[in-house]
């Protein structure tokens, strides 16, 4: 009681939250955290408005022009804090070979000892957010609760966006629910007197999972998926988790629905990595020659996948908004997106412009001076002068999906909506064709194994190299990725064993360059094309051409009405070359070698079986 730190803190939780675990670990937690006092969040507009004014107070947040862009905000963070950070991102589970050789590992005993230190006094001088939040549908029986307790209200304001929280979370927790305790600090306690920066963050960054006691800590670090933890930690990484020991799956992928002028309806979950065109494929709007198509968007991130008891698949977005790459997002490529962010967003790490409004590169004609998202003078002339951009390369936006004017009338559904087909689609310059069918299930498992994508602004490290990415998963994986493929190779026999049809498995790359270095195929709203491809061949309509690892389409097989794309330009988002393939084989083999440890023999002949075709 005479403990100084505890001094004035209110331990006592509001009337509307009964859970006693909830209670008695956030009194744990403050007693570590020695916050100076404790806001428990009840989700209302209110509240939002409230807490949005005191981040603009606090010089985190600006207000953008109330007639250009309605009830939205611009943050701008450290410099040093701009995206996920991988190398700092731990998967503490009992045994090493569970979390597997794609994670850093920590015994969780010497990770706690670690991470002790660090969060004790750790909010010092701040408040703490009880974040009570859903994902998936509220009370929904495939929905799962989490608590975050941060002490950055700039998660607390996105958490409102990003997931259903509020004070009916606590209603559906009751007295005796079940959550996943997630722990947030930027790790910037404030002494006695001290004044706080716009941006708080530690240049220590620890982002913690326990797996088995489905925990999530993380320190340091105030933004994206480091300190939104809904989203990759939880939805993610503790989910994936849980869908191994529950026999479902928690993906990296946009779902959308498409809808063909007959009024046949499919719906297809996409896995693309960070950066690499899921929500741009999930608002798409087809083009020219594809009169009556309508595409609609369930997800843009996350999908939670769970089998029926007829062999289909039924996904839901756990999620309830976006938080989306802002730049290269145009009225011309997205404008869906665009039209998402008219008002009600929060804006992180683009430029300013003198009108009160935010650009970004790739936005449109560029504004004659603006602020860039370090607080620097920007002109069309000093970017040419010094490569200066206006916006950081992973700048985002927070925005809610009803926003979004193609959401899918299904988007809220708990039951969610059946799946037709996969897609997983990397971004390669070179090797890698515009779409290929894999012409089973196992041998679309190994596709997505064996992806390989360059790695974008999305997470910290160098961009550009290639990498195997397998599923788009490999920095959310939650447990070993061996297990993984695992996993999905045993669901296909366990729908195939109900006697369902099987959804098609196929691969994209819309990032083939040219011999000038640019993009071949157009992307975009273009996509389409291939989109309805995918259709003809699950409606048998098109033939396609077999080749060594799957079956492409041949020129004809697309509609081309509205796009002048000749067959040479064809051929080169599209060949297969011999020796790019057995050096691609060779990157396939060094992977397996580092997952040998319970690598399905299935993916190992698979290999082989298309090495041989590749060597006759
Ligand atoms: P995360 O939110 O990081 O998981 O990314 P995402 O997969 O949702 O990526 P997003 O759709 O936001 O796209 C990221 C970048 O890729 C943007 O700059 C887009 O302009 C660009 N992009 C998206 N689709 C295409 C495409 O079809 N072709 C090309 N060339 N670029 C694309
Ligand atoms: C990603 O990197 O895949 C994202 C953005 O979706 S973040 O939430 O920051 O991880
Ligand atoms: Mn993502």
């Amino acid at each position: 009681m005479n403990s100084p730190v505890m001094q004035g803190l209110n331990l006592n939780a509001p009337a509307f939250v009964k859970n006693a675990k909830l209670i008695a670990w956030v009194a744990d937690m403050a007693a570590l955290c020695k916050p100076d006092s404790i806001y428990w969040c009840d989700g209302s507009e209110e509240e939002y408005a409230r807490l949005c004014q005191q981040l603009v107070d606090a010089g985190t947040f600006r207000k953008l022009d109330p007639i250009k862009r309605p009830n939205s905000f611009l943050a701008c963070s450290d410099p040093t804090d701009v995206a996920r950070v991988e190398d700092r991102t731990f998967i503490c589970s009992q045994n090493k070979e569970d979390a597997g050789p794609t994670n850093n590992w920590m015994a969780p005993a010497e990770m706690r000892a670690t991470l002790q230190p660090l969060f004790d006094g750790c909010m010092k001088g701040r408040t703490m957010y009880v974040v009570p939040f859903s994902m998936g549908p509220l009370g929904s029986p495939i929905a799962h609760i989490g608590i975050e307790l941060s002490d950055s209200p700039y998660v607390a304001v996105n958490m409102k966006i990003m997931t259903r929280m509020g004070k009916a979370v606590y209603d559906v927790l009751g007295v005796d629910g079940e959550f996943v305790p997630c722990v947030h600090t930027v790790g910037a306690p404030l002494a006695d007197g001290q004044a706080d920066v716009k941006w708080p963050c530690n240049k220590t960054k620890y982002i913690v999972h326990y797996p088995e006691t489905r925990e999530i800590w993380s320190y340091g670090s105030g933004y994206g998926g480091n300190a939104l933890l809904g989203k990759k930690c939880f939805a993610l990484r503790i989910a994936s988790t849980m869908g191994r020991d529950e026999g479902w799956l928690a993906e990296h992928m946009l779902i959308l629905g498409v809808t063909s002028p007959e009024g046949k309806k499919y719906h297809v979950a996409a896995a693309f990595p960070s950066a690499c065109g899921k929500t741009n494929f999930a608002m798409l709007i087809p083009p020219k020659g594809f009169d009556g198509w309508k595409v609609t968007t369930i997800g843009d991130d996350i999908a939670w996948i769970k089998p029926q008891a007829d062999g289909t698949l039924r996904a839901i977005n756990p999620e309830a908004g976006y938080f989306g790459v802002a730049p290269g997002t145009n009225t011309l490529t997205n404008p869906n997106c665009m039209a998402s962010l008219d008002k009600n967003v929060i804006f992180t790490n683009v430029a300013l412009t003198d009108d009160g409004d935010v650009w970004w590169e790739g936005m449109g004609d560029a504004p004659a001076h603006a602020i860039d998202w370090q607080g620097q003078d920007w002109t069309p002339q000093i970017a040419k002068e010094t490569g200066a951009k206006a916006a950081h390369p992973n700048a985002r936006f927070t925005v809610s999906a009803v926003n979004n004017p193609a959401l899918d009338t299904a988007w809220d559904d708990p039951k969610g909506v059946k799946i037709d087909a996969f897609i997983f689609g990397g971004r390669r310059s070179t090797t890698v064709p515009l779409v290929t069918e894999a012409r089973n299930w196992t041998e679309g498992v190994y596709m997505a194994a064996t992806m390989g994508s360059e790695t974008t602004a999305a997470a910290t490290g160098q961009a550009g190299v290639v990498r195997r990415d397998p599923f788009a998963m490999l920095p959310f994986m939650g447990y070993n990725m061996s297990d993984y493929f695992q996993h999905w190779l045993d669901l296909g026999k366990k729908l195939a064993a109900s006697g369902a049809t099987l959804p098609r498995i196929y691969t994209t790359n819309w990032f083939r360059k040219g011999e000038d270095g640019k993009f071949v195929w157009p992307g975009y709203g273009e996509n389409m094309r291939v989109l309805k491809w995918m259709i003809d061949r699950i409606e048998g309509k098109a033939s396609g051409q077999e080749h060594v690892f799957g079956v492409s389409p041949a020129y004809e097989e697309l509609n081309w009405t509205g796009l002048s794309f000749t067959p040479e330009q064809f051929q080169t988002v599209t060949s297969i070359d011999k020796a790019a393939w057995q050096k691609e084989l060779a990157l396939h083999a060094e992977l397996f070698q580092q997952l040998a440890y319970h690598l399905p023999a299935e993916l190992s002949e698979t290999k082989e079986r298309i090495e041989q075709r590749l060597a006759a």
